[in-house]
Formats: structure tokens, sequence, C-alpha cells
């Protein structure tokens, strides 16, 4: 038995919330805080499995970490060189992130060590990393077809290069760079458009140098890190879910605290701007060198649009939040340019193409992207998540525009990014059951 999500039609969202804190930043926490010399302290972690996952990786290779409260984590570091051998695979959960994040991670370790993930992630491409690291001098064997298990042979000699990216990925261009800091040399990564840059800040923040320039970014071999208090902001694509159910729901009036707004993150923002939404950032500030803000949601009547082409990897995970804003809006939106949504926890165009056409949505489904015919209401229906937790987050938001109740299935893995999401959206005034 999996968990279902039925939620009943209609409601607006209202009130003040907080949601919980980036998963981005708080694997990168975990990491950074780990390969630190001294102490890190980080609040507002997020306790999701997938991040629960990185920091039992990390205790398992020898770094005291300590849970005090649900969100505070005390870390003393081991240093770049303190690693020591896991004696059991480390299991990566749902995560795509972190798996990739520590193969950079792992590749410069005097160590052999396994990765291994649950069966979605097991499906997931892996050579994005293993191949650009291969070429530094990394030795690392994946499944048949690229996917995991991932066996990286410890003991390599890493050559620092410099990489032109084909993909505009976070965390190909993280791994690197984090490979690059067991490297000989100076290790550059170009990126083909800006991604998130969550590592190139906490690289910073730790106190190592390094070299931005444009869509380059460079880092020398052979530094340290230097633990540091990590303050991690409420997750923009936790967000998202609200900021959507809040334009789409008449009546809906929500503030969302202490969201992070880095640049590289606020598509969504923009996108749902575009179509009308009417969102407000209020008392933007910047804490632990990460923007933060609050955000203030109303309800607003929604139109298509053509999603601009860069705007996809600032919104890449926010797509089947916006695909139900899509549905909602008057007109036919369309994106293209997004083929990676297809290999991300789900392939989010063909699910999310099933389930809004399970409510009634006409949707042409195109090999880097989709075609949505907005149509105001929603059929109720039954849709399948497919394990994927942003899939079965927005199809709760889409009840708040439905005729009938909306039925979710297989939700285990909202989980791994927002524990309490059933709680919290009926707090704001979802009519949510979770079974
Ligand atoms: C992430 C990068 C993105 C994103 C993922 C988190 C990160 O993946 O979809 O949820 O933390 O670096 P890609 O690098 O595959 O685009």
């Amino acid at each position: 038995m999996t968990t279902t999500f039925s939620v009943e039609p209609g409601g607006s969202l209202r009130g003040d919330l907080r949601v919980p804190g980036d998963k981005s930043i708080s694997h990168r926490s975990i990491m950074f805080g780990a390969l630190a010399e001294g102490r890190t302290r980080v609040s507002g972690f997020l306790d999701g499995e997938d991040c629960l996952a990185t920091l039992v990786a990390f205790q398992a290779m020898g770094v005291p970490i300590e849970r005090r409260e649900r969100h505070t984590l005390i870390i003393d570091g081991v240093g770049l060189h303190g690693l020591r051998e896991p004696q059991t695979p480390l299991d990566m959960g749902n995560s795509g992130t972190a798996m990739r994040l520590m193969c950079g991670v792992l590749a410069g370790q005097p160590f052999d060590s396994v990765l291994v993930g649950d069966a979605s992630l097991g499906r997931r491409p892996m050579r994005r990393v293993t191949d650009p690291l291969a070429e530094m001098g990394a030795r690392i064997d994946t499944g048949e077809n690229g996917t995991p298990p991932l066996h990286v042979h410890g003991g390599q000699r890493l050559r620092g290069r410099r990489h032109t990216l084909s993909v505009a990925s976070a965390q190909v261009k993280s791994a690197l760079l984090l490979a690059g800091l067991w490297s000989d040399g100076e290790t550059c990564v170009t990126e083909p458009a800006p991604t998130r840059d969550h590592t190139e800040r906490m690289l910073l923040g730790f106190g190592y140098d390094l070299h931005r320039d444009g869509r380059r970014t460079c880092l020398q071999g052979g530094g340290r890190l230097t633990g540091r208090a990590v303050e991690v902001p409420a997750d923009m694509s936790s967000a998202a879910f609200f900021l959507v159910g809040g334009s789409i729901a008449e009546g809906s009036d929500l503030l969302l605290r202490h969201v992070g707004v880095n640049p590289t993150r606020t598509g969504a923002i923009d996108i749902l701007r575009l179509m009308g939404a009417s969102i407000e950032i209020r008392e933007p500030r910047e804490i632990g060198g990460e923007p933060v803000a609050d955000l203030h949601v109303r309800s607003a009547p929604l139109r298509g649009v053509r999603i601009p082409p860069e705007l996809v990897p600032l919104a890449i995970d926010e797509f089947p939040a916006l695909f139900v804003a899509a549905a909602c809006a008057e007109g036919e939106t369309v994106l293209a340019g997004a083929e990676e949504l297809r290999v991300k926890e789900s392939d989010r165009i063909q699910v999310m193409a099933d389930g809004l056409s399970a409510l009634g949505v006409r949707c042409e489904v195109l090999p880097d992207g989709i075609r949505i015919q907005g149509r105001g209401i929603l059929d109720a229906g039954t849709v399948s998540s497919h394990g994927d937790h942003r899939v079965a987050m927005s199809f709760a938001m889409a009840a708040l525009r439905a005729r009938g109740s909306i039925v979710i299935r297989d939700c285990d893995n909202v989980a791994t990014s927002f524990p309490d999401f059933a709680g919290l959206a009926a707090r704001a005034g979802l009519e949510i059951r979770s079974t």
C-alpha cells in the first residue's frame, strides 16, 4: 500500500506559512559541512527522506553529524582528506542531486565506494557526470545504459580540466567543481545557460577561492573549506505549489515566508507573472549568501503563454505545478526546449499529460515540451503520480479548480522533499486527506 491523496474540490488558500527548507541547499550543506575543517551548524534543514539519506551516507564515511531538533544539524567536518571508506553501499534514495554530486566527491577519494538508489533513481542517466569525470581521471562503472548502481574506484589521480557542458545542469556543474577540489591544477566549467548556483555560493561561503566569469566558473584544487553557520531558506520549489494554488483558487491570499529567491531559481515567478498572476516579492534580503524574501500571492485570472526558453532552466522543477496553472488558464500554453523534464524523477511531460488528460484537459505531448489547452475548470478524476513527489503535489493543487474530487495515487515520495505537505496545505485551506 502506498499513500493516496484525496482532495475535495474548490476552496481557497489563505494565511501565512513557511514551507520546508530548500532541498538543493540542504544536500549541499551536509556535503560542505562534512568536508570542511571545524564545525558547521545548519538551521532550517529539510528533514525530507532524500536529505536524510545524504546525512546517513556521510555518517557512514565517519563524519560526526548530530541532529538537534528537526531542522538543525551540527556537523563536525573531517576536512577534504578525512572521509573513511564506507562499509556498505551508500543509498541515495530518490535523489539524482545527491547521487550526481556524490560522484564528484567520491571520485577523488583513496577508497572504493558504491552508490545505489530507489527504482526511479535506478532509471536515471548518470553518464552525464561519469563521462566528464572520466576525462579528469576518475573511474566510475555504471550499470547497463549508464544508470545506477555506480561503482566508484578510489585511488585515482584527478587532473583539473576545462569542461564545456552541453546540458544546462547544476548537478553536472556541481559534480565537476566538487571533483576539482581533489584535482591537480584548475577545473573550469562553462554552462550553456545559467543554472542554480548554490554550489558556487557555498564554496565561497566556506572560504574556497572561486572565479566566476559569465557562464564559466573556475577553481584550483588543493584548497580547504572552513566550517560555518548555514541558514537554509524555504524551498522555492515547494513554495511553487502554493504560488500556483493561490493563483488559481478564487479568494486566495497567502503569504509565504522566508523563501529562497536566488535569481537562478525564480523562473516560476516570472512565468506565473507572464500568465497574469499576482505575486509580490516582499522584504528581499540576503541571508548566509542566498537571497530570501516573503512572497505574497493572491488569486488572479491566468492566461496561456509561450514559455520563454531562457526561463526553462530557472524553473526546471516547477513545471508540473506550472502545467496545472496552464490547465486552469484561458488559452494555450506552449513549452519547448525542456527535454530535461523527461529524465527527472519521472518523465514529467508524459506523466503530467496523462494526468491532465484524465481531468479533461487537452494536451499535446512534444518531444521537448507540451502544448496545453487551458479550460478554466477541471473534471474530477483519479491520477497517478508515478512515484514523483512534485507531480503528486501539483495534482493536489489542481483540485482547487475542479468540479469534483481528485484522487492521486502513489504519493509516498512526497516525503522526499515536503514531509508535511498534506498538513500544511490543509492548514492553508486545501481539503486534502492523506491515506
Ligand atoms: C538540482 C539541479 C536540477 C534540479 C534538481 C536539483 C541541484 O537538476 O532539477 O531538482 O540541486 O543541483 P539538473 O542538474 O539535472 O538540471
